[in-house]
């Protein structure tokens, strides 16, 4: 314990003479600023407590005492001086409550005028502890009620105390009383504050199992849907990690993204109402097979439209995955600006994984293959924007710089490093950087 803050004129346990009567006040100022001083060295709660109950003993020349808490119905004991260790709690009776409440000072507990309450707590210290004859009480408390209490024992002069040590004592109890108070406010605060991390921490975690089993719903209508045709399995979830990661490539706030996420997934979710031999003919459709197969965003649409997504727009995104910038696509014929920027995303990623995987009428293209699709219907089909941002991933995939990304797995074809990275930087040049 730091003791340096005991001031050196206090003198802890030494009977001094009375200070002379010009430096009375002096003396009482200097005690107060020197106990103020304890809250500031403590180094936490208790030793702050200790160090104010030396201030308060040597101030009235007594070597013993003891500071009771009331906590959990009891009054117990939180530091002591020149006392042995154990001295039991004292139970808060409602007599005891009401005395300390009224005894606004210091008391000496052996008049006959002192509450009967705080005679028999006293007594029942001074039985456990013998060598603890307790000659004054000073309480504790505010005006909600009291905190508890300092038992002193006989100041060491033999003398009772002065009107001024009494005086000095009372201002002293005010100042640890309103001390105490703000701890318990700050600790108090404290454990809310851990109560409320953990309660935001358990929401988080319950959100993300809820998160998770609703992409698990949604990926269980998507995998029904390619059941239909196996040629496209996985095709929606590919997709979907392409989009996502064009889409965090550009910034787009994290609820738009989310919806991206989610509407690549079931953006062919339409074609639950498309024919199986339509879906898997070996050969190139009809005019009608075709007219029917177009029907299919649309009717994603008409599903998607009667979820509740916690996302914006998520079914408009998946209508508008077969829009084309210059108005040729389908199912509205949209135009560039009316076409959302997550559809465009959308429009980009799945006719990239279209053109890199099997499908029954004509078997893969090779990744440079479709990256020249892609640069040839710039402005025409897709938007220059997200094709920069594809083509700005695409190229990490290569160069190793982004490992296991979304667009390389699952390539069935292989490429040159070189001439891949080759084409994609002429691509992007041609692009320009914005
Ligand atoms: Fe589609």
């Amino acid at each position: 314990m730091d003791i340096s803050v005991i001031p050196p004129e206090i003198g802890l346990f030494e009977a001094k003479p009375p200070p002379p009567a010009g430096g009375r006040e002096i003396f009482k100022l200097r005690a107060l600023r020197d106990f103020t001083l304890c809250f500031a060295r403590g180094r936490d709660f208790d030793e702050s407590l200790r160090l104010a109950l030396m201030v308060v003993l040597g101030t009235c020349s007594i070597a013993k005492g003891a500071l009771f808490l009331e906590e959990d119905g009891e009054f117990r004991v939180q530091v002591s001086r020149g006392l042995p260790p154990g001295i039991p709690p004292l139970e808060e009776s409602r007599n005891l409550l009401m005395s300390l409440r009224r005894a606004v000072r210091p008391v000496c507990v052996n008049r006959r005028a002192t509450a009967a309450a705080i005679r028999k707590a006293v007594a029942e210290v001074e039985r456990a502890v013998p060598a603890f004859p307790v000659e004054y009480l000073c309480p504790l408390g505010t005006k909600n009620g009291p905190l508890g209490f300092l038992l002193l024992g006989c100041p060491i002069t033999g003398e009772g105390l002065t009107v001024r040590q009494r005086e000095t004592l009372s201002v002293m109890a005010s100042i640890l009383s309103s001390y105490i108070t703000n701890q318990r406010v700050v600790r108090d605060m404290s454990r809310l504050n851990d109560v409320l991390r953990f309660q935001v921490q358990e929401n988080e975690r319950l959100l993300e199992g809820m998160q998770e089993i609703y992409l698990d719903t949604i990926r269980a209508l998507a995998t029904a849907v390619e059941a239909k045709d196996p040629y496209t399995r996985g095709h929606s979830e590919r997709v979907a990690k392409i989009s996502v990661s064009i889409a965090k490539g550009l910034m787009l706030p994290e609820k738009d993204i989310q919806a991206v996420r989610i509407a690549s997934i079931l953006h062919d979710v339409g074609k639950i109402g498309t024919s199986r031999s339509i879906l898997t003919k070996p050969s190139s459709l009809t005019a009608e097979e075709r007219e029917e197969i177009r029907k299919h965003p649309r009717v994603s649409f008409d599903i998607l439209s009667e979820i509740r997504f916690p996302y914006p727009n998520v079914a408009l995104l998946a209508r508008g995955h077969h829009e084309w910038l210059d108005g040729s696509g389908y199912p509205d014929g949209k135009r560039e600006p009316q076409i959302p920027v997550g559809a465009r995303i959308i429009a980009l990623a799945d006719a990239f994984d279209a053109m890199v995987s099997d499908r029954p009428y004509r078997s893969s293209l090779t990744l440079l293959h479709a990256l020249g699709e892609i640069r040839a219907c710039l402005h025409s089909h897709y938007d220059a924007g997200v094709a920069r941002m594809f083509f700005r991933h695409v190229r990490r995939e290569v160069t190793g710089e982004l490992p296991d990304g979304p667009v390389l797995t699952g390539l069935v074809k292989g490429y040159s490093r070189t001439d891949a990275v080759e084409f994609i930087d002429r691509a992007l040049r041609e692009l320009g950087p914005n």
